[in-house]
Parts: structure tokens; C-alpha cells; sequence
């Protein structure tokens, strides 16, 4: 049989971020001796919000040396840039014609960031069909990503299963989302009932994966908890905690309970402190195989070729989809 096809995407704006890396990056190394992974950075679906085309140039690289330097090896995975393969854009428009106004206005995540403007750009709205045809392009099986686009693999599987029953049970593979256990959504540490986000406007709301070892402390030692004083993992009533637990565990690869145990009968000022020196020392080879990475000649090359590998799979797929539609000559 053969491997599997796996397909995910991180958008580069701004540096990625401890919900990232939880939620999605460590599944993207732990697949990658399993199944035959595509990785991509989404730089059209950055632009659904205005970007600095400088900034968003160095952005695309950052995340790209990113990528590689959490273990992500060109090697074994399929490393590129959405905007490089054109077959992107143009799936996406079949999509958009088989895709509802009405599915597309339930979408929280346009609900959250469009805030009821007339004003809001069309791109913001139709995102999700794009982020459909990045996975259905490659013929996708399994999608790792963090909790919060469920709602969106959703939306594409819905997507694909109507266009199969229209135009042929195999026009499309239909995929599944693949959510980690833990560390599916990392809360922000100022306020543990939003999610982590690159976005946020406090710079101590999140802890990327570049961050120095004074911001790491300082942001940890300065996160939200409770006034109740007990080391315990539960969400609802202890989110901030629940969040500092979650952390914790995923990257020490230690389950809560054990955590729990272990400081039982002590002050969460202890917790915070032991979690500085996990998350520092976790950050430390990331950052330093980032710094050996970034600026050498080899990461373009690595991206064009992964470009060319991502075109290659991506055309004969785009002309089944055409075809069936019966576009073109
Ligand atoms: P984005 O930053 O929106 O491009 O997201 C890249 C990947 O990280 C996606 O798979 C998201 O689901 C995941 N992700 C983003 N924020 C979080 C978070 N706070 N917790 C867990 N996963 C997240
Ligand atoms: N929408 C995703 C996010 O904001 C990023 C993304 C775009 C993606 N295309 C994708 C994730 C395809 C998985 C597969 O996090």
C-alpha cells in the first residue's frame, strides 16, 4: 500500500508561536517518516488582511527557515510557497462556483474577524475555499492542524463530497483533519480564554518560537492564573493553569497527571518558574539551527524545488478536476 498524502499549511505572518508549534509543527515532523508530506507556506492567504510586501517577504522565509529548523527535513517533505504553484488559485475558483454564500457566513473564524463591516475584504470571506483547494489539489488524505480550523476541514470535505456526487465519486479524495491530543489550542497567557495568535496586540499574550529567554521568563512569570492556589488541570474553571499544564506537558512529553503530582502542595509561582526552564531549553536548538538557516543561499533553492515537486503532483490533478467540469478545449 502506499503512504498516505499529507497536507498542511502555516500562513506567514508574524513569527510563529508555542500554538503553532503544539498544535500543528510537531505533527508535521512526526508524520513525516510515515506518509508522503506537502507542506506549504500560504502566503495568499496572508493577503486577506493588508500586509507589508517587504515584511511579508522576509515573513515567507522566516517561516520556511522555520520549518526546518523544527525538524522538517526537504529531504523527506515537500517544502514550498503557495503562490509559486498557480494551481492554487486557479481550484479555487472551481470551488468557489460549488460553495455556498450561506456555509461561508457560518464560518467563526470570518464571523470573529470581519465584525459585521460591509467593508470586509471578499478574500476574507472566500478563505476557507481557498484553504479547500490547497488540500484538495494534492489529492490529501490527512490534514494536521490545530483545533481551531476544524470548522474549516470541515467545510472542504463538505465541498469535495458535493462536487463527487455531482461530477464522479472519484473526482476529488475526500480528507480527514488530524488534531493533537494536547496542545490542540494553546490559550494566550494574558488571557487564557482566547487562543494563542500571532495577531494579538500584547507581545506577552505569546511566546514564538524566536523569542529570547528574557521574554520567555517574562512572559511566563507574568501570565494570567486564578487566586485559588491549587495545581490542577481543568480548563473550564482554571483555564490559565489548565494552559501552563498543557505547555508543560507537551514539551516535556509528560502526561498532566504526573504534573500535577508533582507539584502537589506547591505555589504556582514554582510551576511557572520549572516552565521557563522547559520552554527555554525546548527553544534553544530551534533557534539556533533558525539563525544557521534564515540567511543562507540554500533556503530559496530548497523552496523552488519543492515548488517544481508541488507543480508536478498538483497539474495532473487540476486537469482531472477541468476535465470533469469540462473546461478547456
Ligand atoms: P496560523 O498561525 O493561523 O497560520 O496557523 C498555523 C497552524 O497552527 C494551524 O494548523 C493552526 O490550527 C495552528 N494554531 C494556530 N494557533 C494555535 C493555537 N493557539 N493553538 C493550537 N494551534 C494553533
Ligand atoms: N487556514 C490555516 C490557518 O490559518 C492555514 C492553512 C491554509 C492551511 N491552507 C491550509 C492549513 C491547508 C492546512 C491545510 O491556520
Amino acid at each position: 500500500m502506499s503512504k498516505p498524502r499529507v497536507f498542511s499549511g502555516v500562513q506567514p505572518t508574524g513569527n510563529i508561536h508555542l500554538g503553532n508549534y503544539l498544535g500543528a509543527l510537531k505533527q508535521f515532523v512526526e508524520l513525516q517518516n510515515t506518509a508522503d508530506c506537502i507542506y506549504c507556506i500560504v502566503d495568499m492567504h496572508a493577503i486577506t488582511v493588508p500586509q507589508d510586501p517587504e515584511e511579508l517577504k522576509s515573513h515567507i522565509l522566516d517561516v520556511a527557515a522555520l520549518y526546518m529548523a523544527v525538524g522538517l527535513d526537504p529531504e523527506k517533505s515537500i517544502l514550498f510557497v503557495q503562490s509559486e504553484v498557480s494551481g492554487h488559485a486557479e481550484l479555487s475558483w472551481i470551488l468557489t462556483c460549488n460553495s455556498y454564500t450561506g456555509e461561508l457566513s457560518r464560518m467563526t473564524q470570518f464571523k470573529a474577524k470581519n465584525k459585521g463591516q460591509e467593508s470586509a475584504p471578499a478574500g476574507l470571506f472566500t478563505y476557507p475555499i481557498l484553504m479547500a483547494a490547497d488540500i484538495l489539489l494534492y489529492d490529501t488524505n490527512i490534514v494536521p492542524v490545530g483545533n481551531d480550523q476544524k470548522q474549516h476541514i470541515e467545510l472542504c470535505r463538505d465541498i469535495a463530497l458535493r462536487i463527487n456526487h455531482k461530477y464522479g465519486e472519484d473526482t476529488l479524495v475526500v480528507p480527514e483533519g488530524q488534531y493533537m491530543k494536547e496542545g490542540a489550542r494553546i490559550m494566550a497567557l494574558d488571557d487564557p480564554t482566547n487562543k494563542m495568535s500571532k495577531s494579538a496586540e500584547n507581545e506577552m499574550s505569546r511566546i514564538s518560537l524566536l523569542d529570547e529567554p528574557a521574554k520567555i521568563k517574562k512572559a511566563i512569570m507574568r501570565a494570567t492564573t486564578d487566586s485559588d492556589a491549587v495545581i490542577k488541570y481543568d480548563p473550564e474553571n482554571k483555564p490559565g493553569i489548565s494552559n501552563l499544564l498543557t505547555i508543560y506537558g507537551a514539551l516535556s512529553d509528560t502526561p498532566i497527571e504526573e504534573i500535577e503530582k508533582k507539584f502537589d502542595g506547591a505555589g504556582y509561582g514554582d510551576l511557572k518558574k520549572e516552565l521557563v526552564t522547559v520552554v527555554t531549553e525546548s527553544l534553544e536548538p530551534i533557534r539556533e539551527r533558525f539563525n544557521s538557516i534564515r540567511y543562507s543561499s540554500e533556503l530559496t533553492d530548497i523552496l523552488k524545488d519543492g515548488a517544481a515537486k508541488a507543480n508536478a503532483i498538483a497539474e495532473p490533478i487540476l486537469e482531472r478536476v477541468q476535465s470533469r467540469f469540462g473546461l478547456g478545449l
